[in-house]
């Protein structure tokens, strides 16, 4: 534990160089272009966010770092490195989006390039590295700057990115987070559980996005979740899109029933006709509108069944769906 507590304060000590930084820089320079004129981040939510910036050179943070008392610790971050006796910076010329634990502490960095750097060797993001402080999969960007929204709303939006937490932040969603990257892991599911039990899943409109929002739901109803999906649209995310409508009403329109969107996936995937009725038997519960119980009581039955299964519904997983349909009425 003193070891862990000896780590926030590397941590805290390397944010405070990096906002002060940021704060430094003038208008023009590449990271504060791309957050305030290109993105529109407010000074608000830039503080909220505590962002910073890792100037281009050797030792930034290695410098001051050297001479304290945890310098060793540093390197276990993967804040800095030893090359012939020599110590430098991992995090160079990006912009710097502090990852907090629920509870407040600064456990870890994402670093974002410029545009002008090439996308090889330069990752358009670096993280720091795990530790027995960060645990990439336990970690959930924005919980802690979102956690009274989410308690107050009931539900937490489920982004991507950090950009993504951040505009929806500014747009009043504060109830926003992301899982930056990967897909929700059990680790995910496990901590935001304890903050609500209704989740919006809302990825990039890309390929992956779409894959990662199969997984997702499964997980959050292995969870018991309820779960909701917005689709992004082609070639957009939550921030862009953020930029070009009004976000929280998107998300009102568009947001749907996550088992019913995954049936209409996969039914159009599937091309099985079967599963056309069923989506339209279900389409015609809900625009009866005797809807959120009875709602709830397919998603209840059918969550099983949906759960387990990946690409198609068998034979058997039909049956038994549409026999639930029919029990019901
Ligand atoms: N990510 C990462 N490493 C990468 C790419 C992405 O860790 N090389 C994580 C980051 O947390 C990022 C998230 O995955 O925010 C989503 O990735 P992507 O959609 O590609 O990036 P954006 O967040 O949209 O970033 P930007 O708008 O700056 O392109
Ligand atoms: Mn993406
Ligand atoms: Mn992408
Ligand atoms: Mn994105
Ligand atoms: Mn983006």
């Amino acid at each position: 534990h003193d070891e862990v507590f000896s780590m926030k304060n590397v941590v805290q000590f390397c944010s405070d160089l990096y906002q002060k930084k940021f704060s430094s820089l003038k208008a023009d320079d590449w990271a504060k272009q791309m957050m305030i004129t290109d993105r529109g981040f407010s000074e608000e939510i830039l503080q909220q966010f505590m962002i910073g910036f890792a100037p281009n050179e050797r030792s930034f943070v290695s410098t001051p770092l050297i001479n304290n008392a945890h310098f060793e610790l540093s390197k276990t971050l993967g804040f800095t490195n030893t090359k012939d006796g020599a110590s430098y910076d991992f995090f160079r010329n990006r912009i710097m989006f502090p990852i907090h634990n629920d509870k407040g502490d600064i456990i870890g960095f994402g670093g974002r390039r410029s545009n002008l750097e090439e996308e090889a060797p330069f990752a358009k993001y670096l993280n720091s590295k795990e530790s027995k402080l960060y645990l990439k999969e336990k970690v959930l960007y924005g919980l802690w700057q979102a956690k009274k929204k989410i308690a107050s709303s009931g539900k937490a939006i489920l982004l991507e990115g950090y950009t993504d937490v951040m505009a929806l932040h500014q747009a009043d969603a504060g109830n926003a987070i992301a899982t930056c990257g990967t897909s929700l892991t059990e680790g995910h599911a496990r901590l935001l559980v304890r903050y609500c039990k209704h989740v919006i899943l809302f990825r990039d409109g890309d390929k992956a996005g779409l894959r990662a929002v199969h997984r997702d739901i499964d997980i959050c109803l292995k969870h018991g979740f309820k779960v909701e999906v917005v689709i992004c649209p082609d070639g957009e995310d939550p921030d862009s899109l953020s930029k070009k409508t009004d976000i929280n009403a998107f998300i009102e329109k568009n947001r749907e029933d996550a088992i019913l969107w995954k049936a209409k996936f996969l039914q159009i995937e599937a091309k099985n006709p079967e599963l056309v009725s069923l989506e339209k038997t279900l389409r015609d519960e809900l625009d009866k509108e005797i809807e959120s119980l009875r709602k709830d009581i397919i998603a209840d039955s059918m969550m099983k069944d949906l759960s387990v299964m990946d690409k198609k519904f068998t034979k058997k997983e039909n049956d038994r769906i549409f026999k639930t349909i029919n029990d019901r009425e």
